[in-house]
């Protein structure tokens, strides 16, 4: 009976912190069933013709779970006083929007006012995983777009500079694990890094060494060439890995090698259960593989919004 009572009060508090809803596979089947394949076109058809789109549209989803949920907070433009999600330091190198653009258009044609924002963004972080040569998963559906997006809200971003702890606390406080933590930081096999997201290791590290000791000497020297401290230019950085559009668990074997980019990538060496992680991915691609899908799930299955919008950039 008692048990009873705490559960009922549980259950009543959790719906007024978070809207309770679930999420299924088969969500669209009867309301839209081609929305699948219209947001699989509008990502193959952008990967065509620009190679760094998967890596982008990753991460961005990414993003948008990682403050208020998955609710395609981070697609809403700046309006008026309010600074947007967009416009805080993390996202400024977020780029391939109008990817989520061309497949809302053809969706609102197809079936109008029924796919989500979120749901285009879980779909088409999937589907650039698959066009890179990772796993396919079937992504849960029936999330709904906030109508809240705020730049000061950005800090609550993993930074790259964080230490283990740190990146403990920032995904357990989403219902992540440490498992999750390792599986997932694996998205770093694509994509591209600017110089001041590990600037910090190269120069100056700290009052004693100019070199993050936990950095390779070999990679410490390339990043030093590749970003010179005078005259750098803009878009200057490296590719996350040397197979930076293949979805593989180069990652990993880097990280054994001290080869991590981040401070945040080389910190999964810095306890045993994440050290085994980054171990065990790094020899076996298919528990990579395994793992990937099973905590993008989890991931992509924080939700938060309210709508379902007619414009990614702007609420209803
Ligand atoms: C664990 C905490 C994480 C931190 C601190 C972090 C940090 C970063 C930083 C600093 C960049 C480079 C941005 C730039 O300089 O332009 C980056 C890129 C990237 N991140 Fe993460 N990240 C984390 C987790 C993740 C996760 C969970 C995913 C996806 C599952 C992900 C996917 C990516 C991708 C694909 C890129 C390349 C983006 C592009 O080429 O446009 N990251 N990340």
């Amino acid at each position: 009976m008692a048990i009873g009572v705490v559960l009922f009060s549980l259950i009543l508090v959790l719906s007024f912190v978070s809207p309770i809803y679930s999420l299924s596979s088969n969500y669209y089947d009867k309301t839209c069933p081609g929305a699948e394949s219209i947001v699989a076109n509008a990502v193959k058809n952008a990967a065509t013709t620009d190679k760094t789109v998967p890596a982008a549209l990753l991460r961005m989803h990414f993003h948008d779970c990682f403050v208020r949920g998955c609710d395609a907070s981070v697609l809403l433009n700046s309006k008026g006083n309010n600074k947007a999600e967009k416009d805080g330091p993390p996202n400024v190198s977020l780029h391939a929007f109008y990817v989520i653009d061309d497949a809302k258009k053809g969706l609102e044609a197809a079936c109008p006012g029924v796919v989500s924002c979120a749901d285009i963004l879980a779909l088409a972080a999937r589907d650039s995983v698959v066009l890179s040569g990772g796993p396919t998963w079937d992504v849960p559906k029936g999330r709904k777009d906030g109508r809240t997006s705020k730049a000061s809200e950005t800090t609550q971003l993993p930074a790259p500079v964080f230490n283990i702890s740190q990146l403990q606390q920032s995904f357990s406080q989403r219902g992540l694990s440490m498992e999750d933590l390792v599986a997932l930081s694996g998205g770093h096999t694509l994509g591209f890094s600017h110089c001041s997201s590990f600037a910090s290791r190269i120069r100056n590290f700290n009052t004693t060494q100019d070199i993050d000791p936990s950095m390779h000497p070999s990679l410490a020297a390339s990043l030093r060439g590749v970003c010179p401290t005078k005259n750098r230019p803009k878009n200057a950085g490296t590719t996350m890995d040397p197979s930076s559009t293949t979805f593989d668990n180069t990652y990993y074997r880097l990280i054994l090698q001290g080869k991590g980019l981040f401070s945040s990538d080389q910190a999964l060496l810095a306890v045993p259960k994440t050290k085994g992680l980054v171990e065990k991915f790094a020899s076996s691609h298919k528990e990579f593989m395994d793992a990937f899908v099973k905590s993008m799930i989890k991931m992509s299955s924080i939700t938060g919004g309210q709508e379902v919008r007619k414009d990614c950039r702007v609420v209803n």
